[in-house]
Formats: structure tokens, sequence, C-alpha cells
């Protein structure tokens, strides 16, 4: 269990909101979130609706989906406009080939216009060792291999679209601070070893969830780091300008399912899951105000990450070894040669040609 660093701020941060524009309103945008049927994409999702946007949200399970729509338009106070809308389009991020299929999906849904806010949201905690279909520990894949992924898509296809928009678009990453806990200082010995991707899926290294709770997930998190680096410089013209907003943000603790999988680890755990939310999670509601929030920053906000309890100068000040040291930048390209590696080999659209 994350005990540590639980300061004032943290705690006071979840008696008080975050405050957005009194007059805020999406009527007549697009907005897609990932995990849209839990916690935070949940709550991110009905708070654009109610802001009277056209959400889509993502769900591995179109009854489980539905049952979530449902939920949406019941329970919204649709002020802003009778016509906003909830769709569904199905994703399960444990495989490339949903990843790339949800991305066409939307182009299909819509005409080919790029939405106006994607918020992703999907996240997962695996206690327990678990490989997905690619081939990878599972809090690897979803958590980094996979939304890094989407990003990439999504990111080349809001870009492409952005000669037909007079604002622009935005990308948010949820990530979360933990990618201030993990340790890379052995990744270029690993990368030019076996691999950083092999080294994190291999069962050998798996804690016992007394000695750790969240295995990956501070790496999973650190990875999506990487690749929103290298996204948002994707993102920029020729004259380096973004040609869409790309934003990482961390709500901070926030009282959602994410828990499930260390509930369900040992019976301790069990019972200081709930304890520790209690005494540290905001509402997802409040959470969700941290990802719209994301949405509505101006340009010169492109590339920074957000957290609910740090101001810029002391997140960056945590984050010099493991992102912006020359350390920090070396691994950051190890990772993201080898994500690219693995998309080219696996994913028909990424493979090079004449190979
Ligand atoms: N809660 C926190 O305190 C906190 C703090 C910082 C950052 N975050 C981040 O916030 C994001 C949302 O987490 P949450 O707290 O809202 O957790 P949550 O309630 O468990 O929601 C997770 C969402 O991700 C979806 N998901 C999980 N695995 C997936 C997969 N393989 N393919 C597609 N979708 C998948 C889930 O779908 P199903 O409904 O089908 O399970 C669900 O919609 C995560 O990225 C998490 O790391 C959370």
């Amino acid at each position: 269990m994350t005990l540590l660093n639980i300061s004032p701020s943290r705690i006071l941060g979840r008696f008080f909101p975050l405050p957005l524009p009194p007059d805020l309103s999406f009527e007549g945008q697009t907005v897609v979130v990932t995990g849209g049927t839990s916690g935070l994409g949940l709550a991110t999702a009905t708070k654009f609706y109610n802001l009277g946007a056209n959400v889509i949200i993502s769900c591995r399970n179109i009854a489980k989906g539905e049952e979530v729509r449902s939920k949406i338009l019941a329970q919204s106070m649709n002020t802003t406009s009778s016509k906003a809308t909830v769709m569904l389009a199905e994703l399960d991020m444990s495989t490339y080939a949903s990843c790339v299929n949800f991305v066409d999906g939307l182009k299909q849904k819509l005409d080919n216009r790029a939405p106006d806010v994607v918020v992703l949201s999907a996240g997962s905690i695996n206690p327990k060792f678990e490989l997905s279909p690619e081939g990878w520990e599972k809090t690897i894949q979803v958590n980094a291999l996979s939304t890094a992924l989407l990003g990439l898509l999504l990111v080349n296809w809001m870009k492409a679209d952005s000669i037909n928009r007079t604002s622009l678009a935005h990308l948010v990453f949820v990530t979360s601070r933990d990618h201030l806990y993990a340790d890379v200082s052995k990744w270029p010995e690993i990368a030019a070893d076996d691999g950083i991707l092999h080294h994190l899926s291999d069962p050998k290294d798996w804690p016992a969830w007394w000695v750790d709770d969240q295995p990956n997930y501070a790496s999973s998190k650190m990875m999506a780091m990487y690749a929103f680096d290298k996204i948002c410089k994707l993102a920029l013209d020729s004259d380096e300008e973004p040609l869409v907003i790309v934003k990482s943000v961390c709500p901070g603790t926030v009282k959602t399912n994410i828990g499930r999988g260390i509930a369900a680890a040992s019976f301790v755990l069990k019972i200081m899951t709930p304890i520790y939310l209690w005494v540290l999670g905001k509402t997802s509601d409040h959470g969700a105000r941290h990802c719209v929030n994301a949405a509505i920053k101006p340009k010169s906000e492109h590339g920074k990450f957000t957290i609910a309890w740090l101001t810029d100068e002391q997140y960056q000040k945590k984050a010099i070894f493991n992102r912006t040291s020359a350390n920090g930048r070396k691994v950051q390209a190890l990772v993201w040669k080898e994500m690219m590696d693995d998309f080219e080999s696996k994913i028909p659209i990424f493979a090079k040609k004449n190979e």
C-alpha cells in the first residue's frame, strides 16, 4: 500500500474540488473517454455530457457499456443541451488489434472528423501476474503499451484534422504521480541485455503482495510518460507549435474501482484498501474535474504533467532523475524504441516497408 507522501495538501485537496469556469460548455463538441465504464473515466464522461458534449465511451463489453450509458443518461443533469449524446465503442487494451479497431471505428462513426477532446483514462493495477495476448505483463500492456499506441494513432489523426478546426483539440493522458517512484536506474543495462519489456514481463521477478501490492504500476506509468513525451513532440508543426494540445494529468487519489485487484489479493489488503481510500480519496466527480480542466488548457500548457497537489516547480524537481535529466532522456529513448519495435513487429500498419 502506498502510504508514503501523505502530505496535508493531499488530504485537504479532497475536500476542496478544483473549480471549473462557471460558463464552461462543450456543446456540439465530440469527447472520447477510454475507461468510461468505471471510476474516473465514468465521472469524466458524465461531466462532459453534462457540459453539453457528445460523448463516446470505450467499454470492454457492450452489455456493461449499455448499462453505464443508461446510468449517465439517467443521472445526468444535462442543462446545457438536450442534443448531447452518449455512444459506445468497444476497446480491450490487452490486444493491439482492439486498439487499432477502436480508432478505425471512431473514424467511421465520426466521418473521419477527429474528436475535440480525447481522455485516455483506462488503466489497471494487477497484483497477480498475468500475460496479455501480446506476451507482455498486463499492467505494462494496458497502462503503457496500449495507451502509447492509442495516443500515437490519435495524435496523428487529430493533427491531420487540425486544418479543419478554429481551435486546437486536446489529447489528455490520465497518468499518475507514481511514475516518479519507478526505479529506472538499471533500465539502460536491462535494455542492452534482455530488454526492458522482457524484464518487466518476467514472472521470476514478480513480488509477493506483502512486498509490493502494485507491481509494475509505477513502471507502467513511467513508460506511459515516456510515450507521452514523444507524442507531445509528434503533435508539433514545423515551427514547433502544437497542432494538438497534449496533456498528462494525475487527479490525486480518487475513490474508484482501481483497488479491486489489490483488495482481492489478501485479507489484509481487503481491510487496508478502503481505509486508505477513505483517508486520502476524493470523489470521482472531484477527480474528473482535473481531466476536464486539462482539456481546456491553452497551448502554453502543452507537454506538461499536472498533479492536484504539487506545483509545476515542485513536480519538475522531483522529475529530474526519471524524466528530464540526460539519464531520463536516455531511458525515454530506449523505452520508445522498444515500444516502436513491438508495434512494428505486430501491427500491420506499423510494419516497415520492404522488410
Ligand atoms: N483512482 C486513483 O486514485 C487514481 C490515481 C491516479 C491515476 N489514476 C488513473 O486513472 C485511470 C482510471 O482509473 P480508475 O481509478 O478510474 O479505475 P477503475 O475504476 O478501475 O476504472 C478503470 C477503467 O479502465 C478500464 N480498463 C481496465 N482494463 C482495461 C483494458 N484491458 N481494456 C480496456 N479498458 C480497460 C475499466 O474497464 P472495465 O469497467 O471493463 O473494468 C474501467 O473503465 C487509470 O489510468 C489510473 O491509473 C487513478
